[in-house]
């Protein structure tokens, strides 16, 4: 285990942020970070740039920002590249996905523009509903991880970076369970030379960046890094890893008012969740093996907030539905209505709808800046192998084995800040606050 005040190596030099999919998200993400550097924009929903921590008691009025408090890598010293099965540059990506305004891409235009995606590790058995030219070709798929550490290398020493942080912004592949070959980095290895079926796409990336020490992100639900075989190599590589989901739109607002009707003791008979989409996800998740991924990583959430087995008069009969609908008109910009079903007082029953109309990159966006800054902290702290603490950021937490995870926003916050706290020394915050009436 960590320990409390480690010692942090100081964030130095430039860092690599390659980004595996250069579409909507990863765009938005990009197209953003130039806009504040410009300072053309406020990074409004990033907890790293705007959030604040307390340290100590409330009398002592010390709530700094998270940035001042832990040593962050700079904006200004970030360099993006990317992997796509397109060939169309940042910019081009970032029209077609047509989240941000015109006048806003044109100011970061050049920036964009300099971003070429380099050749993709693809294939349509995992993805299909999309099939692109820009793909990379081998022998087999221990080849093909030859290639993307090839590029993750060449990108580092032709930017001269000190560090870097990949991101899996790709599309979701289709369900898979772990199977034998990811019970063991030896079986894996074996499984990437034989071609193995059940190493998708985002394993190789995967295993390609822990290969070398470079911290991951799963942004997308499915399996990828959450494998006892690529954990394996987390370890010893001494690389963190971190998935699967970034929590957005109609999961954030779920982890944010299951907790709420649950610390009520409300009940709840029913939640029924609808969405339309419009964009590329939206497009790829209208195949059912890709929904499939999606719609266990949502259904995932109120059971472990709600916990119904401690509960059975609240939440033991709970019917719960997710739907996400393919419907173009509306592009990037999601629809997503809750119909929620409770009951209070004798049983009598009450209703809450909610309409969230969001945009999907928007939200996504601020999570990608954070996950690249604390994964490239936890780095250079020590730490490695699975890191719950980041688990604000997704649907569906990866945790050590046999461990539930924390679904509810409120805990996962204070355990993101707490583990702040430890990191730097300081003391956890318990909110038990007696010692003011004493
Ligand atoms: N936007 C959100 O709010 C949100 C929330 C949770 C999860 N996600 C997930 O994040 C991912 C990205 O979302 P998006 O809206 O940017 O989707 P998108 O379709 O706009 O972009 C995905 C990009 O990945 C590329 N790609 C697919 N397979 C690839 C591969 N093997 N190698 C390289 N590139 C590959 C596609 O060509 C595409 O350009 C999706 O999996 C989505 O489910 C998004």
């Amino acid at each position: 285990m960590i320990q409390k005040g480690t010692k942090i190596a100081p964030a130095e030099g430039k860092l690599g942020v390659l980004l595996v999919g250069l579409g909507a998200v990863s765009t938005t993400f990009i197209a953003g970070v130039e806009s504040i550097k410009k300072e053309r924009a406020k990074p409004i929903g990033s907890l790293t740039q705007m959030g604040t921590i307390r340290l100590g008691k409330r009398t002592e009025n010390n709530s700094p920002k998270i940035r001042d408090f832990v040593p962050l890598a700079s904006l200004k010293d970030m360099v993006f590249g990317s992997w796509d099965i397109f060939q169309d540059d940042a910019y081009q990506a970032a029209k077609k996905a047509g989240v941000l305004k015109p006048e806003d891409l044109e100011s970061v235009r050049s920036e964009l523009e300099a971003i070429q995606p380099m050749k993709a590790v693809f294939s349509k058995d995992y993805v299909k509903k999309l099939d692109g030219p820009h793909v990379k070709k081998g022998a087999n798929k221990k080849e093909l991880a030859a290639q993307l550490i090839q590029d993750i290398t060449s990108f580092k020493e032709n930017n001269n970076l000190n560090r870097l942080v990949v991101i899996w912004c790709g599309s979701t592949e289709v369900f898979q369970k772990p199977g034998p070959v990811h019970e063991s980095l030896a079986a894996f290895e074996k499984g990437l030379e034989n071609n193995d079926p059940t190493i998708p796409p985002s394993m190789i990336y995967a295993y390609a960046a822990l290969k070398l020490g470079v911290p991951f992100a799963n942004g997308a639900p499915n399996l990828c890094v959450d494998t006892k075989a690529l954990q394996e190599l987390a370890h010893r590589t001494g690389t963190p890893i971190v998935g699967k989901d970034f929590k957005t739109g109609q999961t954030l607002m779920k982890t944010i008012i299951a907790p709420g009707l649950r610390a009520r003791m409300l009940g709840l008979r029913g939640w029924f969740s609808t969405n339309i989409l419009g964009n590329r996800d939206g497009e790829v998740l209208d195949d059912p093996g890709s929904f499939k991924t999606k719609e266990e990583s949502k259904l995932g959430v109120l059971d472990t907030i709600l916990q119904p087995k401690l509960n059975p008069d609240l939440y033991g009969n709970l019917f719960h539905k997710v739907c996400i609908n393919y419907y173009p008109p509306r592009g990037d910009d999601k629809e997503g209505w809750d119909n929620i079903d409770i009951f209070g007082w004798l049983g009598y029953p009450m209703q809450i709808k909610i309409d969230f109309l969001c945009k999907d990159s928007i939200l996504a966006a601020p999570i990608v800046l954070d996950l690249v800054l604390f994964l490239d902290l936890a780095k250079r702290s020590g730490m490695k192998g699975t890191q719950e603490w980041f688990s604000f950021y997704f649907k569906s937490p990866m945790t050590a084995a046999g461990l539930y995870p924390e679904h509810n926003l409120f805990i996962q916050e204070m355990k993101l800040k707490n583990t702040l706290r430890y990191l730097m020394g300081e003391e956890q915050i318990t909110h038990l606050g007696l010692e003011y009436y004493s």
